[in-house]
Parts: C-alpha cells; structure tokens; sequence
C-alpha cells in the first residue's frame, strides 16, 4: 500500500472531543494526518486561529502522525500545496450530510483528484458542536466531557 496523508479541515473554534474522536480514527487510517485550522472564517471566531491551533497541537501530541497547520483560501489549492489527495470530514448525523456533499461536490470539481472520505465520530458525540460548546459555557452550563482540558481553560480565561 502506498503512504497516503490526508487532510482533516475545519474551523476548530474550539476543538471538541468529537473532532479528537474523529483524529484518532483518521490517524489509524491515514499514513500522515493534517488538521488544517481555517484562518479567516467568514464567521466571527471566538478564538483566534494560531489559539485554536496552539490548542490542537496540545490535544494531538499523542499521534506522531498528526501535525496541526493554518491556511486560507481555497482548501482544495492548499491541499495542492502540501501535496494532499483526500480530505477527511465527519459526519455526526444526516443533518450534516446536505452541507458535507456540497462541499465534497465543489472540492471535487474544483479538483477532480481530490477525494473526500467521511468517518463517523462516536455516537456519544453524535450532538455535540463547537458552537454549542461555546453557548453551554456562556450560559454556565456543564461542558465537561465534551471539550479537552486545555479548552475549558482557555474559556475560562475569556470569560474573565
Ligand atoms: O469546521 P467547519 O466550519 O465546518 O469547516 C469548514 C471548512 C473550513 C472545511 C470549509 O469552510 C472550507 O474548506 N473553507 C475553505 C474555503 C473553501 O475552500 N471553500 C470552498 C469549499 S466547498
């Protein structure tokens, strides 16, 4: 089999455990796995792009074949660049697959080598989201066992 590196894309405002679910998954399968941080998200991030990654490096230190990156702009031209040829994505239910074959679609005919391979996370992360991390937290609601350590912490410290 030959080595294949993949990329695992995504905003990543904050890391969750249910991304960590699926690294772990995608550092089994794939030889090389980039969790490449979106720089600039249309979206108004809570956390700045080189916290997000700072905290993914810290979460991903147990995988030597898992190594955290930024890029903006298309992700299909940053794949080229690190000489990528499958994206991994997640997909917790079906309400996410309408957006994910959008996506894969686009990436697709943008750049017909690219492949797009989803894996499941875990059915007890089937719910959870970065987004409604952050509003469980803002409204002083329980998030442990959802995020890493390192992520309440760094929420904590916003909150101050
Ligand atoms: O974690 P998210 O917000 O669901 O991740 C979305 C992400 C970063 C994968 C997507 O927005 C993306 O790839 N953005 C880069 C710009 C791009 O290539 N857009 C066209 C993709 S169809």
């Amino acid at each position: 089999m030959k080595p294949i590196g993949a990329i695992y894309p995504g905003s990543f405002d904050p890391v969750t455990n249910g991304h960590l679910d699926l690294i772990e998954r995608g550092a089994k399968i794939f030889t090389r796995l980039t969790v490449a941080v979106l720089r600039n998200a249309e979206k108004e991030p809570l956390f700045g792009a080189t916290e997000r990654a700072e905290m993914l490096r810290e979460v991903t230190r147990p995988w030597p074949n898992v190594e955290v990156d930024l890029f903006d702009g298309l992700l299909v031209d940053y794949a080229r660049r690190v000489n990528a040829h499958v994206i991994l994505r997640g997909i917790r239910a079906i309400s996410d697959y309408e957006y994910e074959l959008q996506m894969a679609l686009m990436n697709r005919k943008l750049e017909p080598h690219m492949e797009t391979v989803f894996m499941m996370p875990a059915e007890a992360y089937s719910y959870l989201s970065s987004r409604l991390v952050k509003e469980v937290f803002r409204l002083g609601g329980d998030i442990s066992g959802l995020v890493p350590g390192v992520v309440v912490e760094r929420l904590r410290a916003k909150a101050l």
